[in-house]
């Protein structure tokens, strides 16, 4: 998704820290970039590709200023060209903005601007935001007041920051894409996410829908709509800079998976008591549900698969809805919570799904890695990850540390007998996920099927979660066919798809009725010659019917599931390193979803 940046207050610098912000926000998927800097007059570079074709352009150009703002583009409005990329600038020049989301009334906005005289040089939304700030300066409005002006013309959803010619400030505005202020000793900074400018500064202000920012080299001040001071909280983040570095490993996903015991570690710090087989949740162990529905998308929509299913074994009635679903989905019944499991909190169909909810009178919450999103905003609870910064596209830590605080939702909310070999389990899960790190012969597995056809992963009951993730996981970073199945459906249709190019990873932990039952789905593959991978803690036979084994540590059921997915993480990623693929920043894909 797009990212946005902008810095006041270092001239000499201004380029550098943009530049330098943009490469923080390569994470989040983009296929153009490009900077604004204001000074006497507006310059503007930008390109079609990545921030090294930036670098490129600017070196043959003279440009700097002390205001400035940059982006990086996903496309959603025309292709990605030098001319769609931001910033994007109005007829005169002396205007530059740059804008996540999207205008949704900007083809009649375009129109008007058009039989006005206005000529656009780009496809995008965006472009007629420089233009209505353009007539709104003609008509004798000051800066700030002609960027309002603009602004309140908009529907839809919009971060969007701008400069203009000889003023060295930058004006922001947002409706539904997250926006940010870095106050820091010598410069302000603004950006749609910390790790952009979490180099310069930890001190931070999150704006809300509706506020307006302006960020000047003397002093930063944030107003509501009708430009009456809005008084802000500055808060301190948490983590250290170096956490969104790659500290040695080839790619982002590799070292996160690796962050996956500490990771785990803070979820439950200070929230589990293993003498008593206690969680201390704060007041969400207080929520006392009548019943839950979930909403989630991707990789969070399987943590919410898994979090269902374990209320729904201790007694609560759960549902799980794809939240882009919702909308068709049957209203929450009694006191029934909608909860929006979302690591990043800025997902566009979660959050829609969560407004949709707080309508028909649901109370919400939000299970979500990140402080200060729009999701821990907007919900009436919050319960944090605390999994770190997750840079690679692809969700690892995030689904370990979601799966971990389900845990803990459902120990804290319900009475489970078994909640103190639960809580045992989940404290040795770091250590479990870190022997299966030392040892895994997951790349071993790669190499073997790496040319295959397609792959099929089948699980029951908290495997079967597991089994879409792993599918989605080698979708994701693999650009091959991968369908994840619950084992019982296999017969029912997909078998049809099995042969001998097409590994089948089966999850099988324990020995009782469910382990028993995917097995005989592994003899129904395995007659079909096609390769079987088991992944399992050799409690049952199933390696007796394998071609290949990955192993995991015994443990309790609801732990298993997440050794077994760090076995089929460390797969994907193999496969997808010996295919050469751009594993922390899949194709067409973003980390963070903001359109719906
Ligand atoms: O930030 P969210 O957890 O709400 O994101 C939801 C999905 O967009 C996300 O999980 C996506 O599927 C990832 N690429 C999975 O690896």
């Amino acid at each position: 998704m797009c990212g946005i940046i902008g810095c006041v207050g270092r001239e000499d610098e201004t380029l550098d820290v943009l530049v330098h912000g943009l490469s923080k926000l390569e994470y989040r998927g983009y296929d153009s970039a490009g900077v604004a800097l204001s000074g006497d007059r507006v310059d503007v570079c930008k390109k079609s590709g990545k921030i090294a074709d930036l670098r490129g352009a600017l070196e043959s150009r003279e440009i700097g200023g002390a205001a400035g703002i940059g982006h990086t583009r996903w496309s959603t409005h025309g292709p990605p060209t030098d001319a769609n990329a931001h910033p994007h600038l109005d007829c005169t020049g002396d205007v530059a903005v740059v804008h996540n989301g999207i205008i949704e009334n900007y083809q009649s906005l375009r129109d008007e601007l058009v039989s006005a005289g206005h000529s656009f040089q780009s496809d995008t939304d965006t472009e007629v935001v420089p233009h209505l700030i353009e007539d709104a300066l003609a008509d004798g409005a000051d800066h700030e007041a002609a960027v309002r002006e603009a602004i309140a013309q908009l529907e839809g959803s919009y971060a969007v920051a701008v400069v203009l010619s000889g003023d060295d400030t930058i004006y922001a505005a947002r409706n539904d894409s997250p926006l940010v202020l870095g106050l820091g000793e010598d410069a302000y900074y603004l950006a749609s996410d910390v790790p952009a400018f979490r180099d310069h500064t930890d001190q931070v202000i999150y704006l809300a829908d509706g506020e307006f920012a302006t960020l000047h080299a003397d002093g930063w001040h944030v107003s509501d709509v009708d430009g009456d001071e809005v008084e802000k909280t500055v808060d301190t983040v948490e983590w250290d800079p170096e956490e969104t570095g790659k500290s040695g490993y080839d790619h982002f996903m590799l070292k996160e998976i690796h962050e996956q015991p500490r990771a785990i570690r803070q979820c439950l710090r200070g929230r589990v008591d293993e003498l008593t087989g206690s969680v201390d949740i704060g007041d969400l162990g207080d929520l006392s549900p009548t019943g839950v529905q979930f909403v989630a998308c991707g990789t969070s929509y399987h943590a919410a698969l898994y979090g269902a299913q374990l209320l729904r074994d201790a007694g609560i009635p759960a549902q799980t809805f794809l939240a882009s679903e919702y909308a068709t989905a049957p209203p929450p019944i009694g006191d029934a919570l909608v909860v929006g499991v979302t690591q990043s909190g800025e997902t566009a169909d979660t959050l829609s799904a969560l407004r949709e909810a707080r309508k028909r009178g649901a109370r919400t919450m939000t299970v979500t890695n990140t402080v200060g999103s729009t999701a821990a905003r907007e919900c009436d609870h919050a319960l944090y990850i605390r999994a770190g910064p997750e840079i690679g596209v692809a969700a690892s830590k995030t689904f370990a540390s979601q799966l971990t605080a389900l845990n803990l939702f459902s120990l804290g909310t319900t009475r489970t007998s078994d909640s103190r070999e639960i809580i045992g389990a989940l404290r040795d899960l770091p250590s479990n996920i870190q022997a299966i790190l030392d040892e895994s012969n997951a790349e071993a597995v790669a190499e073997t099927y790496v040319d295959s056809g397609a792959y099929f992963f089948i699980g029951r009951g908290l495997q079967y979660p597991v089994a879409l993730e792993g599918a989605l996981k080698m979708k994701e970073i693999t650009y091959k066919h991968a369908e994840g199945f619950a084992a019982g459906e296999l017969k029912h249709g997909p078998l049809a798809l099995v042969t001998d190019d097409t590994p089948v990873f089966a999850v099988v932990t324990g020995d009782g009725e469910m382990a028993r039952k995917t097995i005989g789905n592994v003899k129904e593959v395995e007659a079909r010659d096609a390769p079987v991978v088991a992944v399992t803690d050799g409690q049952s036979d199933v390696e007796r019917y394998a071609d290949a084994v990955l192993e995991v540590p015994e443990t309790h059921p609801q732990a298993a599931a997440m050794l077994a997915n760090v076995q089929l993480q460390l797969v994907s990623y193999h496969v997808a390193d010996k295919l050469g693929r751009s594993i922390d920043k899949p194709r067409n894909l973003a980390k963070s979803v903001t359109v719906e």
